[in-house]
């Protein structure tokens, strides 16, 4: 897959933590207050990778305000930095300031992750954006009847709420912004409602594909989206989509 990084800007030091997002919270309600401004979500993302920083972009320019988590608190910094205002670094394994939670770390790690920070994610919407491919890309890395969402969902804390997204757009794409249609699944209305609204504030169209036992067919549509940058289309640069015609 086409690692093409986007350039990084140096900007400011942001305060670290959920404390941190709280007064960007407050500033941001102040503003709403004084102009109007309309403020969508907190997020937090797990991961300072390629969709990290893509979907933090969109996620700023949109209004929300972002927390950067990562393993590497260096690496988190530095691309809570890049992102500019709005985006401050959490701390790894604590509880996330976001209502969201972005989980955009690889497949293998998602379980791992989400089994480590255990009840820290207590009420939490967790966002499963991981692909699940084999070595090749040839296949799923996991059994017919499950998805990473679905493992995800046994692993988290019986009050969090797990939603499938995201994963069917490739990186770039993505960073360049919509129209786009984000495939979605979970159970909870109230979190795919919650999502929805976050995805809309990213200038993208959110298109609910049922419950979380759906989160494998998304997991297998990533594998299509692969398949056919590898042979028909012969690129990267497209995205699968909706026709209401
Ligand atoms: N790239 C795409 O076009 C695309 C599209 C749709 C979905 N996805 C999915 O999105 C997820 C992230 O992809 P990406 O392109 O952002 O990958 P990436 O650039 O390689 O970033 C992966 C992130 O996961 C972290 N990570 C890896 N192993 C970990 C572990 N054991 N514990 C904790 N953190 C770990 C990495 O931390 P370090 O930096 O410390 O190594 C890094 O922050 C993947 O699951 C991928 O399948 C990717």
């Amino acid at each position: 897959m086409s690692r093409v990084r986007r350039c990084l800007t140096s900007g400011t030091p942001k305060p670290v933590g959920a404390d941190a997002l709280g007064v960007i919270r407050d500033e941001r309600d102040k503003a709403k207050h004084r102009g109007g401004e309309h403020i969508m979500s907190d997020v937090s993302i797990i991961g300072s990778g390629n969709m990290a920083s893509a979907i933090g972009a969109l996620a700023l320019k949109g209004g929300n305000a972002v927390e950067i988590v990562g393993r590497d608190a260096a690496k988190a910094a530095a691309l809570a930095r890049a992102l500019g205002d709005g985006a401050t670094a959490g701390t790894w394994g604590a509880a996330p300031g976001g209502d969201i939670v972005i989980l955009a770390v690889l497949f293998d790690s998602a379980v791992p992750v989400v089994s480590q920070f255990g009840d820290a994610l207590e009420g939490k919407i967790i966002v499963d954006i991981t692909n699940p491919f084999n070595p090749s890309v040839t296949g799923l890395a996991i059994p017919d009847d499950t998805s990473i969402a679905q493992m995800v969902a046994k692993a988290a804390p019986a009050s969090a709420r797990v939603v499938k997204a995201f994963n069917t757009i490739f990186r770039d794409v993505l960073a360049a912004g919509g129209p786009l249609d984000v495939f979605m699944a979970g159970d909870d209305a109230q979190a795919k409602a919650s999502v929805s609204a976050f995805i809309k504030s990213l200038g993208l169209r959110p298109q609910d594909a049922g419950g979380l036992t759906m989160a494998h067919w998304l997991e297998g549509a990533g594998l299509l989206s692969v398949g056919l940058a590898r042979n028909g289309v012969g690129s990267l640069n497209f995205s699968l989509g909706v026709n209401f015609g």
